[in-house]
């Protein structure tokens, strides 16, 4: 199944894809483009090293939201993607973009939701004072963070935590769950009943 990851920063949760695929771990998902909303990120030095085609799509030169997103489209199309994989992409996704790849947009956002959604997960937690925080994939809606959830990892919230720390912590999590995720979707491994995602038992599924 052939992935395009959309970032708009330091892309640590792509790398952690391009390392899984490396570790022949990834497999049947296959990483075929990277776009990312801005220019000269980290992010898309990490996809030249890997060798993946990469397209920057500054939305603030397209007159409409949905126009940005009808190119995203075209580009995702031309590389014949079929699953995409949101990695810190900072624009919120609407109907052009999301009826093009019914059920096949997933993000991962660095709290328990649905806790804590929208930007700032991680402070939102630390300002709140919960224990417990962690991060989740889920599949995109037209809602912020609202979609169906795939896998959740939980980080427990020290007493003495910064926002670096905390955030430093999450992100260990978020790299080991978001290929594993990939791979399942991939393989065939998760169905979709209602809000629930089941992943099927491996008598079912193989
Ligand atoms: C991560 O914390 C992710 O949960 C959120 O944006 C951040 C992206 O980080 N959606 P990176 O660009 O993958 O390093």
């Amino acid at each position: 199944m052939r992935v395009g990851v959309l970032v708009s920063g330091s892309g640590s949760n792509l790398q952690s894809m391009i390392d899984a695929e490396r570790r022949g771990e990834l497999a049947p998902a296959k990483l075929v483009c990277v776009i990312s909303s801005r220019p000269g990120v980290r992010a898309l030095e990490r996809a030249t090293t890997a060798g993946l085609p990469t397209f920057v799509l500054d939305h603030k030169t397209f007159a409409t939201r949905a126009e940005f997103e009808a190119r995203l489209v075209a580009i995702l199309r031309g590389q014949n993607v079929e699953l995409v994989a949101l990695a810190g992409f900072m624009r919120v996704l609407e109907k052009t973009f999301l009826d093009a790849f019914p059920g096949r947009v997933i993000n991962i956002h660095p709290a328990l939701l649905p806790a804590f959604p929208g930007v700032d997960g991680q402070g939102q937690a630390l300002a709140y004072g919960v224990k417990i925080s962690g991060c989740t994939v889920h599949f995109v809606d037209e809602g912020t963070d609202t979609g169906p959830i795939i896998a959740q990892r939980a980080v427990e919230v020290r007493p003495d935590d910064t926002h670096d720390t905390l955030r430093e912590r999450i992100l260990q999590e978020e790299h080991a769950l978001y290929p594993r995720v990939l791979q399942k979707l991939a393989a065939g491994k998760f169905r979709v009943e209602g809000r629930k995602v089941v992943e099927l038992p491996a008598i079912i599924r193989d």
